[in-house]
């Protein structure tokens, strides 16, 4: 992977993650970037406009412009309307055998929850969907068949062209989403410029459309493979908030994430140098046999702590509640609707070190 750049250091086991993820001043996210190539699909240039790949202070001050929206009281009040789009989704099954669970469950429903926080038309959730999935899976030949060179030439000027078309709509009409949040922002007197304004929503968009999506798939693929553990959620539907956290642990939506060493330093006994890559392997240090008995298992009573989205610190996700929500809302309505849903071909995943997503996933809707 990425021959032309430096190896870098792997960080495996639930310590060292936690150590790596609450230092921010020895582990930068803004030296080299979030992901092991410092210039995976687009370059670290425009990945740093990104609060994601930012170092304090700026960082807080543009996460803190979210903040506020993102509490598990505020995303609380989204329930019905959360609840509202997954049943619309379902009520198109109507009358199918079969379904892929990942285009007409998962997609259309995480597509329409970001979108509406961010002002977008319901119409445009298609187009949206589309970018993200090839920009973030510009590796694989079957999501982006044309290769990684058409992101950055046709996929990537799309998304600024049609934020450039956003961001004027709000300078001239401010609005209470979350596009205008990022366009009437000001950090020390200043405003966002135009690519931050851009990138800021591209995180928002990308974040929000894709890793709810892999852990309702994966969990649904759990529950699919293993009779017993569906039974036990069918018996008592209060399990669900604990699969949730299981779902996260077992199967985190994102394989790593990465830091840069800002001097020479010792992690659990290793001399790392300055400008070294560390990176944080979540799908390993999710089930570190130190902190889980059967750490492979899938147990929906396990209600497990875990570092799907990140290990404390700085960069702690953003959206942890209303990423819970989502899922929450979307096993029970498919479950519910489904109980008999059975795995009808081969699912698969998408080719990536870092998202750690299904590509498909067809099922039976009843035995
Ligand atoms: C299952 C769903 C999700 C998972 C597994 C996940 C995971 C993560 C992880 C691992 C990080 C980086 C943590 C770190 O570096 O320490 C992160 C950051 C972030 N996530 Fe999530 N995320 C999820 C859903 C969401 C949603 C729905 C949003 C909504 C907008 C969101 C927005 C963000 C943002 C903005 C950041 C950057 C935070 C920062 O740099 O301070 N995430 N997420």
């Amino acid at each position: 992977m990425f021959p032309e750049e430096a190896g870098y250091w792997s960080v495996t086991t639930a310590e060292g993650v936690r150590e790596v993820s609450k230092d921010w001043q020895t582990y930068s996210s803004e030296l080299g970037g979030i992901t092991v190539a410092s210039n995976a699909v687009f370059p670290l240039e425009l990945m740093r406009a990104m609060f994601i790949a930012m170092d304090p202070p700026k960082h807080d001050r543009i996460k803190a412009l979210f903040q506020r929206g993102f509490t598990p009281k505020r995303i609380a009040e989204h329930e019905d309307e959360i609840r509202g789009i997954t049943r619309d989704v379902l009520d198109k099954l109507e009358g199918r055998e079969t379904c892929d669970l990942v285009d007409d469950v998962a997609q259309p429903v995480v597509a329409r929850v970001i979108a509406s926080f961010m002002g977008l038309p319901p119409g445009d959730d298609v187009i949206w969907a589309r970018l993200m999935n090839t920009i973030l899976g510009a590796n694989d030949p079957e999501v982006n068949p044309e290769g990684i060179e058409t992101v950055m030439e046709r996929d990537f000027p799309e998304v600024f062209e049609r934020c450039a078309k956003l961001i004027a709509e709000r300078r001239e009409n401010p609005t209470l989403d979350l596009t205008s949040t990022l366009v009437h922002a000001e950090i020390d007197g200043e405003k966002l410029e135009e690519h931050e304004i851009v990138m800021g929503f591209f995180l928002l968009m990308a974040a929000g459309n894709d890793s709810t999506k892999a852990t309702y798939c994966s969990a649904m693929r759990a529950l699919l493979e293993d009779e017993s553990q569906r039974k036990l959620l069918l018996d008592d539907p209060s399990l669900v908030p604990s699969t949730v956290e299981e779902a996260l642990r077992m199967y985190p939506a994102f394989a790593h994430f990465r830091r840069t060493a800002t001097k020479d330093t010792e992690l659990l006994g290793k001399p790392i140098k300055e400008g070294e890559k560390v990176v944080m392997w979540y799908v390993s240090s999710n089930r570190d046999e130190t902190v889980y008995e059967d750490a492979d298992r899938f147990d929906v009573t396990r209600n497990p702590e875990h570092q799907a989205f990140g290990a404390g610190g700085r960069h702690y996700c953003l959206g942890t509640a209303l990423a819970r929500l989502e899922l929450r809302i979307l096993l029970e309505e498919t479950l519910d609707r489904y109980p008999d849903m059975q795995i009808d071909g081969d699912p698969k995943y998408v080719v990536s070190g870092f998202i750690n997503q299904l590509r498909t996933l067809p099922v039976r809707l009843n035995a």
